[in-house]
């Protein structure tokens, strides 16, 4: 009888596994350009119309040949995910059949043990694979930093021939692509970080960089009220979905749903509904969870959701909850949903309490509220708030390019502290910030522009919850 070992899949998958995130972080060390500082020129003299110079046209073509081709690897990251879920069901599907072999061997013949090498052999050659386009995609990340390294050479050499303005839209399209390969190296760890689903942290300590994605769907800088994001709870197959919906105004009348996010970048949706007469919503606060969008109404004021698996409508009024107290960037923001890891959430302010905020916890099937906690934060007061883990994050402007997370409340222990955890904007408005717990990224739709942030926890100890190919 052949034996074979349950734990030489788990090995194959983890060091799989362990090489992406290993792989990624040892590749490419940016090497120093040579020379080119000390160079004399007297191009500084040159009248302006001779501009633009052509360093600076190159540099800039670069930029956008090394743009497109991290959001075609962003593309690639998401095909890498779905087919890592797969493979992980598969090994955990053959480790369960093997068990059984192993403890009845008598009950298999040859036959039966012949079928289950072809299927190790199977999942093996797709490990190779996945494997060989990961090795590709670290490859050409690496070779992305040394050139990106050398534009920055390009651009300090400039700075310091010409007046720096002349130099200043290069330098955006630089930070762009800069941002944009921190992302895709970031997302490329993340598809393989065991700590998504999580809650052994004790809260946010960090907030990366805003990550631009780019101008809405509409390709208007006047939409300026809106949102976009991920579905915090998404159907079978459709977690690489993006949604967006955008307005002029602090409404919601319809939303775009793209398959994932090579065709959000392309501004080619699959799925585009507009709601319903009488169903149009307002305030921007809006989320997508297991394909239901939950926003609110003003007729009457309530909170409601719009299920797009079955097309129903449906709203609640919540009488405690005041249509006087918004957020401070934007009107009519009264409702502001939220989704963590422990499910789903909404938070208003209430007259009796004077304008404080209160959270509520939202049960899914229903649609009714389970349980409320009275925090002491002042709504007027706060830009924008997120829920993570069960704990409510609420958010200030502090200048033109800076918010702040500057308070927690703890729904599991009633526990409420002021913190500071500085972040940067994009531009100066925003009208939607959402936590996602499929990814443990911060959404935020700013001034038209698709934006995001990665978050750094304080974890206490190694991830309790992990998706399937954590297997580890
Ligand atoms: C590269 O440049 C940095 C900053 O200019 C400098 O500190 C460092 O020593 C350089 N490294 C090499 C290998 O030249
Ligand atoms: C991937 O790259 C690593 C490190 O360079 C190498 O050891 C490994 O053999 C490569 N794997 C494949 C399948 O190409
Ligand atoms: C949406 O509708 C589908 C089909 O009726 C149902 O299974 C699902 O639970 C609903 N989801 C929500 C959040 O209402
Ligand atoms: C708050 O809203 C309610 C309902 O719209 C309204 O009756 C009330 O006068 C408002 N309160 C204040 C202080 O504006
Ligand atoms: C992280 O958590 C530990 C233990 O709970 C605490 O002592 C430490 O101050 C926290 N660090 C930050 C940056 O909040």
């Amino acid at each position: 009888m052949t034996m074979i070992s349950t734990l030489y899949f788990f090995t194959l998958l983890s060091s799989t596994m362990a090489w992406g995130r290993v792989g990624l972080w040892s590749e490419g060390s940016p090497k120093n350009g040579t020379g080119g500082e000390d160079r004399c020129t007297c191009d500084a003299f040159l009248p302006s119309s001779v501009f633009p110079i052509r360093e600076l046209v190159e540099v800039e073509i670069k930029a956008q040949e090394i743009s497109h081709q991290l959001d075609l690897e962003m593309g690639k990251l998401e095909d890498y995910e779905i087919k890592i879920t797969a493979y992980a069901e598969k090994i955990i599907k053959l480790t369960e059949k093997i068990e059984k072999i192993e403890k009845n061997p008598d009950d298999y013949n040859e036959a039966d043990l012949e079928e289950l090498k072809v299927e190790i052999k199977q999942v093996e050659a797709l490990i190779k694979e996945l494997q060989i386009s990961i090795n590709s995609s670290t490859t050409i990340f690496g070779s992305m930093r040394i050139e990106i390294t050398s534009m920055e050479q390009v651009l300090i050499r400039l700075e310091k021939t010409y007046d720096k303005n002349v130099v200043l839209k290069t330098r955006r399209e630089y930070i762009k692509v800069q941002l944009q390969l921190e992302e895709c190296e970031r997302r490329h760890q993340e598809i393989f970080n065991p700590n998504i689903g999580s809650c052994a942290h004790t809260g946010i300590i960090r907030v990366s960089k805003p990550y631009v994605t780019q101008l809405n769907a509409h390709l208007s800088a006047s939409q300026i009220f809106g949102g976009w994001g991920k579905d915090s709870k998404p159907l079978p197959d459709r977690e690489s979905m993006y949604w967006y919906s955008g307005h002029t105004s602090a409404s919601i009348v319809d939303i775009r749903f793209y398959t994932n996010y090579k065709n959000l970048i392309l501004r080619n949706p699959f799925q585009h509904n507009t709601l319903k007469n009488g169903w149009a919503g307002t305030g921007n606060n809006f989320i997508i969870r297991d394909n239901t969008l939950y926003y609110q109404i003003n007729n009457p004021f309530s909170m409601a959701k719009v299920n797009f698996t079955d097309m129903t409508y449906t709203y609640r009024v919540i009488s405690k909850a005041s249509p006087n107290f918004s957020y401070s960037h934007s009107p009519s923001q009264n409702f502001d949903f939220a989704a963590d890891e422990t499910g789903l959430w909404v938070t208003y302010a209430t007259e009796e309490s004077g304008g404080r905020m209160v959270i509520a916890r939202i049960h899914e099937a229903s649609f009714g509220v389970e349980e409320e906690w009275q925090t002491s934060v002042y709504k007027p007061g706060v830009s924008n708030a997120f829920m993570v883990c069960g704990v409510l994050y609420a958010v200030r402007t502090i200048d033109m390019q800076h918010e702040e997370i500057f308070y927690k409340y703890d729904t599991k222990t009633k526990q409420e502290s002021y913190i500071s955890v500085p972040f940067e904007r994009f531009q100066e408005k925003y009208s939607n910030l959402d936590y996602n717990p499929t990814d443990q990224k911060l959404y935020m739709y700013n001034g038209g522009y698709y934006v995001n942030y990665h978050l750094w926890f304080n974890h206490t100890t190694k991830a309790t919850v992990s998706p399937p190919y954590a297997l580890t």
